[in-house]
């Protein structure tokens, strides 16, 4: 069919033409401002998932329905070459001017405006974080120099500003596993502060699966202020995934080619979507059938591999990347350090530090102590056609 009109995305964080399923985190994100707005209390979410399963495309409609609801969102992706103090101070800055700009400062933003510049000097002390922000520093409030106390100045502060103007600010972060214990345990604390007071600012995240062990350690209150739903793949929404792009277009599914595809994909997000592209453009009837699902099979798994899977590996030494295969010979499932290091005929102590810089670079995580998952679905499948067990990497 016409690939001009291709209606899939199957790109990092591209918003579906359909965003199947989904429907719970969208209706308690939106339950979440409303609730903030009435100054009731809430937990805030940090949604968690696999690679590919939708979470940046979440945050991106967490942003709208903010939107919507008459609140100011700002987002912001975690990287771990980011310093974090003058990503906070630059993002509430944003926040601040959008809650109500300049010209129409009233006293509290004015206030919030001086405590976001004391905080900004704090944190980057040749002021080019200051732009916007021409009032004397708050000196007192946000430059104590610990992360803690300061952002939750900085949240109460920008939260007294929204409330005056009848508003609200959620922080939108991406990629939450990449924070330091350090900043993830200031802005549990800044929620915390801001839910003591009632305030209308919070915030929302998404990140890999061992989140909610992390803000665990790094505050015990967490679990008591955010909710962490686990988001993958589409189950019964699968099929509505990948015909209802189609179908807006006036192209329709033979129920086997669907069978098809959604059993090769498990229904994850981001496989149908490269499924449906693949298929859109073979197909030539206005219904794909089962023959032009099985005709694609050979592109969507190239277009994976290059795209989605080659990418992952080649961020990794050869060593690690003899780490990653020995651990896909056992499967998709969970594996126990030792196991894995049996497959590679060495003891769990020698491989362990492969092993933690494969977590730390976000390939694997630990779902419990002792074990070790991919963070990519159907990891394990690629590793084996990518790589032979003896063989060099990379065919
Ligand atoms: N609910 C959904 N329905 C259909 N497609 C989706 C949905 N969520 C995500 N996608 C698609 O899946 C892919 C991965 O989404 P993304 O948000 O980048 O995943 P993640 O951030 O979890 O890695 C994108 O191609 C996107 O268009
Ligand atoms: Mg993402």
């Amino acid at each position: 069919m016409d690939r001009r009109t291709n209606p899939y995305t199957p790109n990092a964080g591209a918003p579906p033409r359909f965003l199947a399923g989904r429907r719970t985190e969208v209706a308690d994100f939106r339950v979440l401002l409303q609730r903030l707005t009435r100054g009731y209390t809430e937990q805030s979410m940090v949604v968690t998932g696999l690679r590919g399963v939708g979470k940046t495309v979440l945050l991106g409609e967490y942003h709208r329905i903010a939107t919507e609801e008459n609140w100011v969102a700002v987002e912001t992706e975690v990287s771990k070459n980011t310093p974090f103090g003058p990503q906070m101070a630059n993002l509430a800055r944003r926040a601040l001017l959008q809650v109500s700009p300049r010209a129409r400062w009233g006293a509290k933003a004015r206030a919030a405006a001086g405590v976001l510049k004391s905080f900004s000097l704090t944190v980057q002390p040749d002021g080019t974080l200051t732009g916007g922000l021409d009032v004397e520093p708050d000196f007192g409030r946000g430059d104590s120099g610990s992360l803690n106390d300061d952002l939750a100045d900085v949240f109460e502060a920008v939260g007294e500003a929204a409330q005056d103007r009848e508003r609200g600010v959620v922080f939108l972060f991406d990629e939450v596993q990449f924070l330091a214990r350090a900043e993830l345990e200031a802005l549990i604390g800044a929620v915390h502060r801001t839910v003591r007071k009632q305030l209308p600012v919070t915030f929302a995240g998404a990140g890999l699966p061992q989140l909610p062990g992390l803000a665990g350690e790094a505050k015990s209150y967490a679990e008591r202020l955010f909710k962490f739903p686990t988001i993958g793949e589409l189950g019964e929404h699968a099929a509505e995934a990948l015909e209802e792009p189609a179908r807006a277009e006036g192209v329709t599914f033979d129920p086997a080619a669907v069978h098809e595809i959604v059993t090769y994909t498990e229904g994850y997000p981001y496989f149908i979507q490269e499924y449906g592209r693949a298929v859109w453009n073979i197909a030539t009837g206005a219904t794909v059938t089962h023959q032009d699902a099985v005709d694609a099979r050979v592109t969507v798994e190239a277009e994976l591999d290059e795209s989605f899977f080659r990418a992952r590996v080649q961020r990794s030494t050869q060593e690690e990347e003899r780490y990653l295969r020995a651990m896909a010979e056992l499967g998709p499932a969970a594996q126990k350090a030792a196991d894995v290091a049996a497959v590679l005929g060495r003891s769990s102590e020698q491989v362990a530090p492969l092993r933690a810089r494969l977590i730390n670079k976000g390939l694997l995580y630990t779902p419990r102590y002792g074990y070790a998952k991919f963070t990519v679905p159907q990891f394990d499948r690629f590793m084996r056609r990518y790589m032979d067990l003896d063989g060099p990497a990379g065919t």
